[in-house]
């Protein structure tokens, strides 16, 4: 992960480098830093913790500069220290560097350097590229190769980062070619954003689109070069490259509360309309049973579900809880095994290759690393086999300008905007939609459901978005106080059956990732061959206790763990006539039939999880040690 920007122009670096930062602060928020080159000399300033510390440190300080780099960082080597925060520069202040991703032969590097009488001041992967760059650049200079390449810095950079293996991306400034930058993409995202006389590179859009709307995202294996004539593009071999930006659609994000406390509030108060605006997209509003028109309209080519026998889902995180509602569905509805992938497991230990199967990559950011490598390994290893064996690829995602929508065959939209608290709320929910409409289509196209079934669905699926509101309306206060309770509680247990399951997995992240509590789910029937052990009066148990096939089961589940004294904390509807026997807190949820109980339910784990962090007094929207986009593997 880490946030890389760039700028070369006429306005002075240092404040569009902070402005850009500010926008990828998502990715990483350890340290931050920027550099600037002007009069033959590289100013550079870093800070520990969040970017506001650095603006504290810019203060009344002059960062002379029109040319510059920044960083945001989410620390994998070195531990979050000032002296390991980026930009990194070589041991004669030559050259600095930003990176995103691991440069994973950097000890190999390091060690060669050392013996080349190179000294080191960080524990970071990242320093060795300075001190390459400049080693090659002499070497250039010794050699009176210099006067051959147009641009010296450029050439040295590829000459670098052919010696890298990892994923990255990398941005370069010298003191002796000032009027340029290098940028360099492998595995790791990059754009470049053209304006009007100035040049910007991000690892993400927002930090441009404030700018120009006119991008180019780098591809793998890929260099630029930026000064204020233009940009150039060449490949890692040295062939230039012809590339045009193209023009994005859409407002530049405006990232605003609008009067929430959090960004992470704000969020779950949009579910609602992230559920109409799925519903919108993909399903036909005027349909009814009596149509024979097809209700989903996915725009997925027919090719992807044609003698479908098999799916293979991966993601990472709240996307992969989502994909475990997604094969309850897919199954359950469309009658297709399909099965769920840790991405970060399924490159090194991959399932054998199956006929006829569809692989589908969930990421919100659809730049996951472990994601989007699992999905190019799969696609390597079919890619010369028998039709029938072919890749076929389909991303489901936010982010429709991402490195994933250019590695897949096509990919579904989740309509969820741009989510700013690292906790996934709302992209969560949109995923949950997506895999409505993906399985509804399915089951529609195999003939599985009927068109009375079909109807039932999508009335019921009408009638969420309401049914979200009525939960926000009724229950924040009540998750509120029953937050008072616990934010001195070390241990939570949450429980869930069939469908609910991953919800329950979904409470128990959400609690962990930004309150620190420990928390674990549990599908509920497996609590008694082992972790009732852990129940006593200290560990309240959520139990999501939703009216269909496991609903008495869920109930004697619960029972159980009442009688070790465990609190119980009930997500039920308020009909549930075994509530206030069973329960000792209730945070009721409307009826729903039970195969879309998902949508409703992860309302009130959300509310809770936010209250209690927001109880603790924590960052909410920046917990510690995570980040929103993980683009390392
Ligand atoms: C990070 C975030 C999680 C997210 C996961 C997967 O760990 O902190 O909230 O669920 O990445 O992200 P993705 O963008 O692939 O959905």
């Amino acid at each position: 992960m880490c946030g890389i920007v760039g700028y070369i122009g006429t306005q002075q670096a240092s404040e569009i480098l902070i402005e850009g930062l500010r926008c990828l602060e998502y990715r990483g928020y350890d340290s931050a830093g920027i550099a600037t080159v002007s009069e033959g000399e590289i100013h550079c300033i870093r800070a520990k913790g969040k970017l506001n510390n650095l603006q504290d440190k810019l203060m009344g300080h002059e960062m002379p500069g029109i040319v510059g780099i920044g960083h945001t960082r989410w620390a994998t080597h070195g531990k979050p220290e000032e002296h390991n925060a980026h930009p990194h520069l070589d041991m004669t202040r030559r050259v600095a560097v930003v990176q995103n991703g691991i440069v994973e032969n950097y000890r190999e590097l390091r060690e060669a350097l050392k013996e080349r009488g190179c000294t080191f001041v960080t524990e970071t992967d990242t320093e060795v590229i300075p001190n390459l760059v400049i080693e090659c650049l002499n070497q250039m200079k010794a050699t009176g190769e210099l006067s051959q390449h147009p641009s010296p810095l450029t050439e040295a950079v590829r000459r670098v980062v052919n010696q890298l293996e990892g994923a990255f991306a990398i941005v370069v400034l010298c003191v002796d070619y000032p009027d340029e930058i290098v940028a360099a993409r492998q595995q790791a995202p990059l754009v470049i954003g053209f304006g009007l006389g100035e040049f910007f590179c991000a690892s993400d859009t927002p930090a441009i689109l404030p700018h120009t709307r006119a991008v180019l995202p780098l591809e793998n294996g890929e260099l630029a070069t930026l000064t204020p004539l233009g940009v150039e593009v060449c490949n890692f071999a040295g062939q230039r490259l012809r590339k045009h930006p193209h023009l994005l659609s859409g407002a530049s994000i405006a990232v605003e509360k609008h009067g929430f406390r959090h960004f992470m509030l704000k969020e779950i108060y949009e579910q609602p309309s992230v559920v109409r605006a799925c519903l919108e997209a993909y399903i036909d509003r005027e349909w009814t049973a009596k149509e024979t028109t097809h209700p989903v309209q996915l725009g997925l080519p027919a090719e992807l579900y044609a003698d479908l026998q098999q799916i293979q889902i991966v993601a990472c995180g709240t996307s992969w809880h989502a994909s475990l509602v997604g094969k309850h569905l897919l199954e359950q509805l469309a009658g297709i095994p399909t099965q769920v992938h840790y991405a970060s497991e399924y490159r090194y230990a991959p399932p054998p290759l199956t006929p006829n199967t569809l692989m589908i990559g969930v990421t919100q950011s659809g730049e996951t690393a472990d994601t989007l490598s699992a999905i190019s390994m799969e696609k390597e290893r079919r890619s010369n086999l028998a039709p029938a064996f072919r890749p076929r690829l389909l991303g489901i995602t936010n982010r429709m300008q991402s490195t994933l929508t250019r590695l897949v065959d096509c990919a579904i939209d989740t309509h969820a905007g741009i989510e700013i608290g690292v906790a996934a709320t709302k992209t969560f929910m949109a995923q949950l939609m997506a895999f409505y409409c993906l399985a509804l289509d399915l089951a529609y196209q195999r003939k599985t459901i009927s068109p009375d079934r079909l109807q039932e669905i999508i009335t019921a699926l009408r009638h969420v978005p309401s049914q979200i509101e009525s939960v926000l309306a009724d229950q924040e206060q009540r998750v509120e106080e029953l937050a008072h309770d616990f934010s001195e509680t070390q241990d939570f247990i949450f429980v869930g059956r069939g469908i609910n399951f991953p919800i329950a997995l979904e409470g128990a992240l959400k609690l962990k990732e930004i309150s620190y509590i420990h928390a674990e789910g549990y599908p509920a029937g497996e609590m008694k061959h082992g972790p009732i052990a852990l129940l006593d009066a200290k560990v309240p148990v959520v139990a999501i206790t939703m009216p269909g096939a496991v609903y008495e089961k869920v109930i004697s589940n619960a029972q159980e763990a009442k009688a070790r004294d465990a609190r119980l904390i009930g997500v039920t509807p308020p009909t549930n006539p075994h509530a206030a026997e069973v329960f000792d807190d209730l945070l009721p949820v409307p009826e729903i039939e039970e195969l879309l109980s998902p949508l409703l339910t992860v309302i009130p784990m959300q509310l809770l999880s936010y209250h209690i962090a927001a109880r603790r007094g924590l960052d909410v929207d920046q917990p510690r040690n995570l980040a929103k986009s993980v683009t390392v593997e």
